[in-house]
């Protein structure tokens, strides 16, 4: 009967050592240390780059398959929770492990929006900003200071109080969004409408001029509910590393979750979206996009909203974004800059440098033309990630404090620095060489 399990021989020492394979094809990397020459060796160290391929946690919320394009959220397809759902009742999934009945869904949906209010100190905090603020650099400085307002958030191993903040981030977090918005267009900020669901809501506190009440239109308020399911979590991206790293030296929740908006903010990652809409904007035009795509194979771009670490073949996500942008332009018009992303796609996925490098599109190429469609500003398209995000992020981190075998993130690294020297008087030293990495002397 074959052995769970790698036998491994030390070609230095001859010695084997047998290193059990646990969960069908993980091994631990601790186990490494016991490959030794001598007494006083170290031992090995897996050496993993961007965490390529090192499994940081155990968890049980999201699971995706990237060669098969599948996303599950607690095990149900995304496909499904797109057509049946809504947000609140998805993050509470995400959150919880099931779908709510009927009087949970109620007490969620009441218990979250109790918590859409924010204290007045923080319009003043955000009157700070310039104008032309960033909306995302806003969020990651107001969702900070959240944790001045709430300080009880630090005793992380109280279920009451993670359940608490948990419902206040995603309460609060719309507001933060729509008032940054609000301040940037110098518009005064509304006050949340809790008659309105969360998506139609979070529509009036950024649309609401002089009208008595604001109607959301139900076919926008949809499709933004829609978009906030495909992205309420993603297993272990980078701003849920951010979260779960930070988190894990016991820092409140509104600290790690403001490193997680800092590391959704990156064109890379959450970023994406708004790059996406400036690379198609640039290209103007569907007769550009062979020039283009002749950048990006010479290495000179990247195709913003393209390629995945994990799926290596089509984001399930995006083929449902695709399609919810035709239902939106039912309400909004056509944004033109579709049949350039179409193009670009349909060039895209027939070039040899794609297929090669198993580039597809991911959630972030269809989005910003459904949100610019909307009338949001592309600076407010990563925002409209995080948003919905916040949920993953609180249920990652909340799985990460409960986890008996988490502690404190802190990774090894590969030395490859000077060896031993000694301090000398500065008018012994030579001059000194300028290393590639050096920052210039001269100011
Ligand atoms: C999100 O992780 C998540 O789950 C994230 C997310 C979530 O829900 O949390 O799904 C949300 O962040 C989606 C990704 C959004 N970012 C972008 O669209 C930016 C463009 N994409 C790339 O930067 C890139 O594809 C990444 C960052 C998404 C993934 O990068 P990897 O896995 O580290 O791959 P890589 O950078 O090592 O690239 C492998 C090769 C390289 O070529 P070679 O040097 O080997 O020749 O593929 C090339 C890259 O140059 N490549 C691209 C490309 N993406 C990768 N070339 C052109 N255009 C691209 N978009």
């Amino acid at each position: 009967m074959a052995k769970n399990s790698l036998t491994i021989i030390d070609n230095r020492t001859g010695k084997e050592y047998e290193i059990p394979i646990e969960e069908g094809n993980v091994i631990r990397a601790v186990k490494l240390r016991d490959i030794k020459t001598g007494p006083d060796d170290f031992g090995l160290m897996s050496y993993d780059p961007a965490f390529a391929n090192t499994a940081s946690c155990r968890s049980r919320i999201t699971y995706i398959d990237g060669d098969k394009g599948i996303l599950r959220y607690r095990g149900y397809p995304i496909e499904e929770l797109a057509e049946h759902s809504s947000y609140l009742e998805t993050a509470y999934l995400v959150i919880k492990g099931e779908l709510p009945d009927a009087a949970h869904y109620r007490a969620w949906e009441q218990n979250v929006k109790t918590h859409s209010m924010v204290h007045e100190n923080i319009k003043n905090f955000m009157q700070g900003f310039r104008y032309d603020a960033h909306p995302m650099g806003i969020l990651v400085g107001t969702i900070a200071a959240l944790s001045t307002f709430y300080p009880e958030a630090s005793k992380i191993q109280d279920l009451e109080s993670r359940r608490l903040q948990t419902r206040r981030l995603i309460g609060k977090l719309p507001t933060l969004a729509a008032f940054a918005y609000r301040h940037s267009r110098g518009l005064p900020y509304v006050y949340p409408d809790n008659e309105l669901s969360y998506t139609g809501n979070f529509l009036a506190m950024l649309f609401k001029m002089t009208e008595l009440k604001y109607k959301p239109n139900p076919i926008l308020e949809r499709a933004l509910d829609v978009l906030f399911i495909l992205h309420a979590d993603h297993e272990q991206n980078c701003s849920t590393n951010a979260m779960r790293s930070v988190g894990s030296s016991h820092a409140d929740p509104y600290c790690a979750a403001a490193a997680a908006v800092a590391a959704l903010y990156g064109p890379l990652h959450g970023g994406a979206n708004e790059q996406v809409i400036r690379m198609l904007t640039e290209i103007g035009s569907v007769r550009n996009v062979p020039q283009f795509i002749k950048q990006v194979k010479a290495g000179e771009r990247l195709m913003m909203g393209f390629g995945h670490r994990i799926y290596k073949s089509y984001d399930p996500r995006a083929k449902i974004v695709k399609q919810l942008a035709y239902a939106v332009f039912e309400v909004t018009g056509r944004n033109p800059l579709i049949d350039i992303a179409v193009e670009l796609e349909k060039i895209a996925l027939e070039e040899d440098y794609f297929i090669s490098h198993r580039l597809y599109p991911n959630v972030d190429f269809y989005t910003g033309i459904i949100y610019q469609a909307m009338g949001f500003p592309v600076t407010m398209f990563p925002v409209l990630f995080a948003i919905p995000r916040t949920s993953g992020w609180m249920a990652q981190w909340a799985e990460m404090v409960r986890d008996p075998e988490q502690k404190i993130a802190r990774p090894r690294q590969v030395y490859l620095g000077e060896t031993l020297r000694h301090w000398t008087p500065i008018d012994h030293r030579p001059e000194p060489t300028m290393r590639e990495d050096a920052v210039s002397d001269v100011l």
